[in-house]
């Protein structure tokens, strides 16, 4: 009899496992944060995982599905969560800002206990916040700051700045110009180098960050010549692409294509997304460019798995890594801090300034991927299975 209950007890363990595991994308959902327990109770059992949620709903408002990652975003923050008991309101507003808005007053309306908020346009939002604050709900700000509004907790990020430095620090190292590897053999060897900029959403703050963390790594190397933008197009101002918007990013490439490189070739493209890596890669085959031969040094940002298979296929250069399990793990500990008063995970109290407070954030560390070290970091990460890159 014991055995059979111990039998149920275990099997009942790996179902509620196994279901907080189903919604996993980029590996396990959980990332290892919520412990599953399972409890005997004067005769009767109940399984349990840290009951925490129990009887609370949280709404998580997502920017789209256009781009892998949130997709990944928003299934582990839904997986952690109900690990956890809590219910979730998860919704995804296909970067239309009104429609953000109004999936944010439909929230407050059902009384969520929490709102975790990726913004379409971080500034767009202020209205809406009040109102969640005048109803006594706490915002959580997800990857990307809300801007201009006193009613954000928490927020649970990657080191923007870093993601932009070490995109740099890559091209730094990794631009290769006639066998000679590195802008400063580059530049030893008295050659130079063509780049072009392909750059965030100017509504994003995070956009903003990864470009300056970029510059501080290659304007030397733009003021002293080693780096050619032969469009002029170097400030934020002149890069930045809306929305994050992979079409005008392959538009923009064929512009600078056509109107800049008929006689000299594009040495790197600095794209700040793995989605600005695919509309430049078409650009660059329409302008019959071959991998192998004079394709360029192109940089993204993501891993996702299209980008992780090209890095591969060598038709991107490299990416950032960023793991949407440990985020989402940060994440719910901002969760649990506002609705049951845990201490949450705060590693910045600096940087963060929305224009009307410091949020206290945690930032995660971006990492840069390649074709010589995806496999020690993703696949070994658990990320994307072998499997899934070779299909
Ligand atoms: C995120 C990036 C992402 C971009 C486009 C940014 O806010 O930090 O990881 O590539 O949005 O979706």
């Amino acid at each position: 009899m014991k055995k059979k209950v111990l039998a149920m007890l275990l099997s009942a363990t790996m179902a509620v496992a196994a279901l907080a595991g189903c919604g996993s994308t980029g590996g396990d959902a959980n990332g290892g944060a919520s412990t599953t327990t399972t409890t005997t109770d004067g005769g009767s059992t109940a399984t349990s995982t840290e009951n925490t949620g129990a009887g609370k709903r949280v709404a998580v408002a997502m920017p789209t599905q256009s781009s892998e990652r949130w997709i990944n975003d928003g299934a582990n923050m839904k997986a952690q969560l109900e690990a956890k008991g809590y219910t979730v309101d998860l919704q995804y507003a296909e970067d239309d800002v009104q429609a953000q808005v109004s999936q944010i007053e439909n929230m407050i309306a059902a009384g969520a206990n929490c709102l975790v908020i990726a913004a379409i346009d971080s500034g767009a939002l202020v209205n809406v916040e009040d109102q969640a604050k005048a109803a006594g709900i706490p915002i959580i700000a997800y990857d990307r700051l809300l801007m201009d509004t006193d009613a954000v907790s928490y927020y649970a990020t990657f080191d923007n700045k870093g993601v932009g430095t070490a995109i740099g620090q890559y091209i730094k190292d990794n631009a290769t110009k006639d066998g000679n590897k590195g802008l400063d053999a580059v530049k030893a060897a008295g050659l130079k180098m063509n780049i072009e900029f392909l750059m965030g959403s100017p509504d994003d703050n995070n956009a903003l960050m990864l470009y300056n963390g970029l510059m501080e790594v290659l304007k030397p190397y733009l003021d002293d010549g080693t780096l050619v933008c032969k469009s002029g197009r170097t400030s934020f101002e002149d890069t930045c692409i809306l929305r994050w918007s992979q079409e005008t990013a392959q538009q923009n490439m064929e512009n600078y294509l056509t109107g800049f490189y008929s006689d000299e070739k594009i040495d790197i493209v600095a794209s700040a997304f793995d989605g600005f890596a695919y509309g430049a890669k078409a650009a660059l085959e329409g302008a019959g460019y071959k991998v192998g031969e004079d394709w360029p040094l192109i940089t993204g940002q993501d891993a996702e798995l299209m980008a992780t298979k090209n890095i591969i296929a060598g038709s991107q250069t490299m990416s950032i890594y960023k793991d949407t399990r440990l985020l989402a793990e940060k994440c719910v500990t901002m969760v649990e801090a506002v609705v049951n008063g845990a201490e949450p995970e705060i590693n910045d109290r600096e940087q963060y300034n929305n224009g009307k407070i410091v949020v206290p954030s945690y930032l995660c560390t971006p990492v840069a991927v390649d074709k010589d070290n995806y496999k020690s970091i993703i696949v070994d990460g658990g990320y994307y299975t072998e499997e899934q890159l070779a299909n």
